[in-house]
């Protein structure tokens, strides 16, 4: 079967900054920075993209256009063409493991900036007095309207059934979008959805630079986030921190970009256009998502109170104190709606991303059409979700394996085969052709050795400092989501083993 391309240059880029730019530009960096110390957090961000994002963005291109020019587009296989080994094929199982847990809570957060969306279209939210005495009185009636939203409970949580149908809905939209295929559907989405999500974004950054109360002033938020503090620098906290925000905001060590990449037609350029879709996503991050929750809760709350809001939980800027900020302003309900709508929009560019490995793994292994493995794909995803949507604890412990640890570990098999296994002048010879540019040969040297003495330092201090607390976890929930987990990657991969055999048939017949 003949596997698509993309139509054009300028589909594949807004398709890959579409697939990077997401949630995690304006929820999770906020929040990271924020928890960070603000300046204390930049330094290591920036060098973390020129040694990680960086890096990888090519490799990742690079692997991905490899193996679409033999009728791949997930790790399985691929990995298999760098590496005649069959162990390479388990390891590349994580290639769509990874993806796949983490559309499973992904998605289901998408849901919710739909869900808020249309709620503040509507004006169906709470209303602030303007008197802000303290904040925790002042956000109590927007916490209690996120709880009443997602449920709250230890074991079991019991979300509005709005909140249901909303999922639903989301899924719904990104069958309709995937179904239609690489080009027609993603490509052509990703045209429209990419210009609309930085016209949004800059007129959201407008209106909250122009905020100002007695408590603070935007210019203090970008103060804090830009003023450097190396005093931090010896933290490895920060560092990991840091790195694992970088790898989750361009989507690196998840085998999606790996996915979209297999659709790049065999001669054409990776070097220029995977920096360009890197590019696109860091002025996404810094200096949109920068210049939005942060500034606006200092400039409504005060530099401490705004750190003390990131630090009570991962939802609690965007989801809680941003509406309680916006609808105290005129137009607030309209300004509440852009913001949810901006997050809905990128949250959707990069779901479809975080579909398409499994949906391609069907396609190209077994042969499915695409309406079919669309549908196989989306089944999967709904069925699980249940596990994030009714179950206490279950999302941050699927963030965690999938989302925080694994992409490190993915990222770093992915650098051993293609540098190391593979072979170094080779990956090098592949990332280059066809470029527009030529990249700089440090960065051959940084590929090979930094990048991946960098990883494994970074996973070994996680590992002493998480494995002790992973033992000790005793709530049945996190239990059932970690075997839940591992059940995910023994099916996995007896599917990729499946896909071996019908295929071994299919030649002998
Ligand atoms: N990079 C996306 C974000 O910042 O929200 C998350 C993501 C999307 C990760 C797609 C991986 C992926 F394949």
């Amino acid at each position: 079967m003949k596997r698509e391309l993309w139509a054009t240059r300028i589909g594949l880029i807004l398709a890959m900054a579409g697939n990077a730019i997401g949630l995690g530009n304006f929820l999770r960096f906020p929040v990271q920075a924020a928890e960070n110390g603000g300046g204390a957090f930049m330094i290591p961000y920036i060098i973390a993209f020129l040694i990680i994002g960086i890096p990888l963005m090519w490799i990742e291109w690079a692997i991905g256009r490899y193996g679409g020019s033999k009728g791949h587009g997930t790790t399985p296989a691929i990995f298999y063409l760098l590496w005649r080994n069959r162990f390479a094929k388990v390891i590349g199982v994580f290639g769509l493991w990874i993806p796949l847990v983490v559309i499973i809570y992904y998605i289901y957060i998408e849901s919710w900036t739909l869900g808020f969306a249309i709620k503040f279209l509507l004006n169906l939210v709470p209303q602030a007095s303007p008197e802000v005495e303290d904040p925790e009185t002042y956000l109590r009636p927007f916490k209690e309207f996120l709880t009443e939203y997602k449920g709250s409970g230890d074991e079991f949580l019991r979300p509005s059934l709005y909140a249901y149908f909303v999922f639903l809905l989301t899924m719904a939209i990104n069958v309709a979008i995937l179904i239609r295929g690489v080009s027609r559907g993603i490509e052509a989405f990703a045209k429209v959805a990419m210009p609309t999500l930085f016209i949004l974004a800059v007129v959201l950054v407008v209106r909250v630079f122009l905020l100002e109360t007695p408590r603070g002033s935007a210019i203090e938020g970008l103060n804090f986030l830009w003023t450097p503090d190396l005093s931090k620098l010896t933290d490895p906290g920060v560092w990991i921190a840091a790195s694992g925000q970088i790898f989750f905001t361009l989507s690196l060590g998840f085998g999606a970009i790996i996915t979209y990449a297999s659709y790049i037609r065999k001669d054409q350029d990776v070097t220029l256009s995977g920096l360009t879709a890197s590019t696109l996503n860091e002025t996404a991050e810094v200096i949109l998502g920068g210049s939005l929750a942060i500034p606006a809760a200092v400039a409504f709350f005060g530099v401490a109170n705004a750190v003390a809001i990131a630090q009570a939980g991962a939802f609690d800027l965007g989801f809680i104190s941003l509406p309680a900020i916006f609808v105290n302003m005129p137009a607030g309900n309209f300004l509440g709606f852009m913001w949810f709508f901006l997050l809905f929009f990128a949250g959707l560019t990069s779901s479809i991303a975080l579909m398409q490995p499994l949906i391609a793994f069907f396609e190209d292994e077994f042969g499915l059409s695409r309406k079919n493995a669309v549908l196989m794909t989306a089944g999967i995803v709904f069925f699980s979700a249940h596990l994030v949507i009714f179950l206490s604890g279950s999302l941050d412990e699927m963030d965690f394996w999938a989302g925080t640890i694994g992409v490190v570990f993915f990222g770093l098999l992915e650098i051993i085969l293609f540098l190391w296994i593979f072979g170094g002048e080779r990956a090098w010879e592949e990332i280059n052709r066809g470029g527009i540019i030529r990249i700089p040969r440090v960065y051959y040297y940084v590929m090979r050795y930094v990048t991946p003495v960098f990883l494994t330092a970074l996973l070994v201090t996680w590992a002493r400092e998480y494995i002790p607390k992973i033992l000790a976890e005793t709530h049945w929930t996190v239990w059932v989501t970690r075997f839940f987990l591992i059940g995910l990657f023994l099916f996995l991969t007896l599917l990729v083993f499946i896909a071996e055999k019908k295929k071994a048939k299919e030649v002998e017949g």
